[in-house]
């Protein structure tokens, strides 16, 4: 029933599903806010009964499949997968091709109440010791956060709501691996229904490999896959200093081998640099404890989401604030990374239109319409780049850039780093 095949890795594709004129530069001082106009509203969820959330046929049968990468590697996947009417086998058989298995791994199975809802019987099983990637090629979904907005509905409903996501995109996520970061609408801290854990539905739903990272808590992690080494960040777990995620951000930093892994990415839910006034300076305060780190370190690029419009900045940085020095403004940065805002996939609170004015020095392009990146990797020095306005089920490339690498298309900057480590 459930199966993992694959073939070498020839490219690499990165997918963003989360989340305007075109731009080829990285650096420079042209501003662009798009004038292309969606109205925010209406955005409604799509109903139960639609044909996109389905329940499989058959008894028993596993349904909300998803894979993620298993390991730090690239050489193994957890598949998660739901049964409803037993708990039945945690046992996942595959092969190197299609309809003979060979080989078998076993799994667990936990589940949980939320409310007076409870799960049906979810199992999580790693494949390990694979050779190969997926079929797809190596095409991977970063996802920025905010997975099914189920908090957004009472009592049983929040459990059935993260049930019918999951059947949606089954399609995508069972077929190649998405790499997720925790949002703000997976802590669903909800004390008038009794549920007081953090995290809860979240947690039990989606794997993370986080041991393999050394990580100590699956919301924070890194994997390092084909030419990019990944690493995701919690904006909602303590990260001041001395703190787990801290101390394993620093450490993680340090494990990175841009020989190996030639392109350095990170994901969080809330943007750094934002001009949205939709949840405007909520990572002000990661800026401040790891924007240094990630100028230092020559990170390429920076993904976030939560607010609901599409923003890409210039290399910049703010790093020599400290309170007390007048120089309080964020100032180009050729070490910095560039900081994409792609909180633009839609969902049932619309898109987040307003923008400060006048455009801030720092944004290169900013839109409020729904929306995905792509990321092609195309080798150690360059990689493609576009964000696409998804409008009444068209995909338009509308911002694209060229992105050199922080560390392999300077030698300036690839000196000053091997000094540093
Ligand atoms: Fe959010």
């Amino acid at each position: 029933m459930l199966w993992a095949y694959a073939q070498r890795l020839t490219s690499f594709r990165f997918l963003y599903i989360l989340f305007v004129a075109s731009s080829s530069v990285e650096h420079g001082s042209a501003r662009i806010t798009s004038t292309f106009i969606r109205s925010e509203w209406p955005s409604i969820d799509v109903p139960l009964d639609n044909e996109v959330f389905k329940v499989p046929k058959g008894y028993n049968a596993p349904q909300q499949v998803h894979i993620i990468q298993g390991d730090y590697d690239g050489k193994a996947v957890i598949i998660s997968w739901v049964t409803t009417d037993e708990p039945g086998s945690s046992k996942v058989q595959y092969g190197t091709s299609q309809k003979k298995y060979d080989f078998s791994a076993d799994g667990t199975m936990t589940n949980y109440t939320f409310y007076k809802y409870k799960s049906g019987y979810i199992h999580h099983c790693l494949v390990d010791g694979l050779q190969h990637y997926m079929q797809t090629g190596g095409q991977t979904v970063l996802f920025v956060g905010d997975l099914s907005y189920a908090d957004r509905y009472k009592y049983n409903d929040v459990g059935i709501r993260w049930d019918s996501w999951s059947r949606f995109i089954e399609q995508s996520a069972a077929y190649q691996p998405w790499i997720w970061s925790a949002g703000n609408h997976e802590i669903e801290y909800m004390p008038n229904m009794g549920e007081v854990f953090p995290f809860k539905s979240y947690l039990h739903r989606f794997a993370t490999p986080h041991l393999a990272s050394g990580s100590s808590n699956p919301l924070w992690y890194s994997v390092r896959r084909a030419s990019a080494h990944i690493i995701v960040l919690s904006s909602y777990s303590p990260y001041v200093k001395s703190t787990p995620q801290w101390k394993w951000l620093r450490e993680e930093l340090k494990k990175v081998d841009r020989e190996k892994t030639p392109w350095l990415i990170v994901l969080m839910h809330a943007p750094i640099y934002s001009s949205n006034v939709a949840h405007y300076m909520e990572g002000e305060s990661m800026r401040a404890v790891f924007e240094s780190w990630f100028v230092r370190s020559r990170v390429d690029l920076i993904f976030a989401g939560h607010v609901h419009a599409y923003e890409r900045s210039y290399r910049i940085s703010n790093i020599h604030y400290n309170v007390s020095s007048g120089e309080r403004y964020p100032i180009p940065d050729k070490s910095a990374p560039v900081y994409i805002t792609v909180g633009d996939g839609g969902n049932q609170e619309g898109l987040a239109g307003r923008f400060y004015d006048p455009q801030p020095e720092y944004s290169a392009f900013r839109e409020a319409s729904y929306g995905h990146s792509t990321l092609e990797i195309m080798n150690r020095t360059h990689a493609f780049y576009h964000w696409n306005r998804n409008n009444d089920g068209r995909k338009v490339a509308t911002d694209s850039v060229v992105f050199r690498n922080q560390y392999w298309a300077s030698n300036l900057r690839r000196r000053r780093l091997k000094k540093i480590l």
